[in-house]
């Protein structure tokens, strides 16, 4: 699929504030810093579109950016970041949910996770928790330019193995470089196909 615009549109930390119409969105979430900002950015090819940082906890609202006048890519805070205070992740947490509770038109939540580390208990049960909802989930791999392919495959391997011990099957899932334009094609395209199925639907 081509991107031939990609704006933004709002941010808000209430979800009944979000735009209405059902429109299909997409939205990234993931740990802090895993990278899901620069994701948007590397899908979309603008520089900046969504804000990036170094530092974790760089986003902290709902960010709707609108991809060829037709669907949303949706930025989220991150989870699980620990400098925050309590009362700031409560916050952020209940408006997280709250998204994933109300927001009728996510077609899919993309969970992002870092390729170097071993599955981590939050990223499970964030996924957990989507499938207990019923909201259908793919992962996104980030940082693959950090690893050689074996290390890639090994990796990946160790996730399928522990998922496999509580999910029948492993759930869709791409390897992604921000940094390096890896697994751009597939990941739109796998959009594209979302989109066209709820069109014929
Ligand atoms: P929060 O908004 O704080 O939740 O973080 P985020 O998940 O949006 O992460 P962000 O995109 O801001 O990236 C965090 C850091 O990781 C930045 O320094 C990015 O440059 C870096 N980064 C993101 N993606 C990649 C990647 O694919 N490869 C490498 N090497 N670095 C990356
Ligand atoms: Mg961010």
């Amino acid at each position: 699929m081509k991107i031939k615009s990609a704006e933004f549109v709002i941010s808000n930390s209430d979800v009944t504030k979000c735009p209405k119409g059902m429109i299909p969105e997409y939205a990234f979430i993931g740990r802090s810093n895993v990278g899901k900002s620069s994701l948007i950015n590397m899908l979309t090819s603008r520089k900046s579109l969504a804000k990036t940082s170094g530092r974790p906890g760089k986003t902290q609202l709902i960010n709707h950016f609108i991809i060829n006048k037709d669907w949303y890519l949706v930025d989220l805070p991150g989870y699980g970041y620990a400098r925050v205070s309590k009362s700031t992740k409560k916050v952020f947490q209940k408006f997280i949910t709250k998204y994933f509770e109300q927001r009728e038109q996510l077609v899919c939540a993309f969970v992002l996770v870092d390729i170097r580390h071993k599955p981590q208990p939050i990223d499970l049960e964030f996924m957990q928790y989507l499938g207990k909802s019923g909201i259908p989930f793919c992962i996104i791999f980030t940082k693959a330019d950090k690893l050689k392919p074996n290390a890639i495959d090994k990796h990946v391997e160790d996730y399928k193995n522990i998922l496999l011990e509580t999910w029948e099957e492993m759930p869709q899932y791409f390897i992604t470089s921000s940094s390096k334009n890896i697994g751009k094609e597939e990941t739109l395209n796998f959009i594209g196909e979302l989109n066209e199925n709820m069109i014929t639907d």
